[in-house]
């Protein structure tokens, strides 16, 4: 992760501008922090299987995380969830005002496809990391989830109709960020196929433990606006907190058989962070 964080600052957008704070705004969230999650799940799958494409994949590694922190930035803006705090840092509207927050969210989101679009891989790769990101990031995956989160804000959803939201706004990120790699190695499409709903599953769980984060940490713990949840629809606030925590339990632990399951490359890879993640709700 050292090497992707060194990536990063490498790689942070810097513009040549009489604009007093375009950089620093760019930079802000970026710099921040976060679990770098995404990344963390498309490396490990180079690392892996291909380890020599492992500097070829800090790119779109970095397309994924510039995706993520741009969906953050807009998530807190105030017409969405209206948070002051984000990866223990005041939120850009706050600082700035709500166009930069805006602005900058377009940047990132944009700036994702130029990585991918200059990665030093194969072109036939690139087209598909494109097709993947945009599908899953934009209005088949997160941006339609987003929409589901906010427009049904006090209007109680299905158990059913909740998992399709979290799976909409959080799973399939993340799903695609270990299909991402799965393309990047040139796994087969059963492999592929099977890593991906892992995935999905694996973004599932990672939504239902930030609902119970929302409900159980402070802002200080959590680095971010908690306790924000009221008007959702949260796994906590449809259930409780402690059958949301039992929901987790069952998800990780079907997880944690399916991982097993997997070849000893792919286990040896996916270890840390499924060790990291998976129980992340207790
Ligand atoms: C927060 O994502 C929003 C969700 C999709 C749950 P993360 O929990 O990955 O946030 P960072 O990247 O660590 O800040
Ligand atoms: C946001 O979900 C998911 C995104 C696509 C950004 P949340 O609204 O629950 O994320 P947090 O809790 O603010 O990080
Ligand atoms: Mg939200
Ligand atoms: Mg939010
Ligand atoms: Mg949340």
């Amino acid at each position: 992760m050292h090497r992707f964080e060194a990536y990063l600052e490498k790689n942070l957008p810097t513009v040549d501008s009489f604009h007093p704070h375009y950089n620093k705004a760019l930079a802000t969230m970026l710099l921040a922090g976060g679990k770098r999650f995404r990344p963390m799940l498309l490396l490990s799958v180079v690392e892996a299987y291909e380890p020599l494409l492992f500097e070829a994949s800090l790119a779109p590694a970095l397309s994924l995380e510039f995706l993520h922190t741009y969906s953050l930035i807009h998530d807190d803006l105030p017409a969405m969830d209206n948070a002051p705090l984000r990866r223990g840092f005041e939120t850009l509207h706050i600082t700035y005002d709500e166009a930069t927050a805006i602005l900058v969210g377009d940047a990132l989101n944009t700036e994702a496809f130029y990585h991918l679009a200059k990665a030093s891989l194969r072109d036939d790769i690139k087209i598909k990391l494109v097709e993947l990101l945009a599908r899953d990031g934009g209005t088949y995956g997160m941006v339609l989830g987003q929409s589901i989160d906010l427009h049904f804000e006090n209007q109680p959803l299905s158990v059913e109709q909740i998992k399709t939201l979290h799976i909409n706004k959080t799973a399939k990120l993340i799903a695609t960020s270990l299909m991402m790699g799965t393309v990047i190695v040139g796994l087969e499409k059963r492999k592929q196929d099977e890593i991906y709903q892992f995935g999905i599953d694996l973004g599932l769980l990672f939504q239902i433990q930030d609902d119970i984060i929302d409900e159980t940490q402070s802002d200080e713990e959590a680095g971010k606006t908690t306790g924000n949840d009221v008007d959702k629809n949260s796994f906590v606030n449809l259930m409780g907190l402690e059958k949301s925590i039992e929901e987790a339990e069952t998800l990780a632990e079907n997880l944690n058989q399916r991982f097993n399951a997997f070849d000893d490359v792919l286990q040896n890879g996916l270890r840390d962070i499924i060790e990291k993640y998976l129980y992340r709700h207790r």
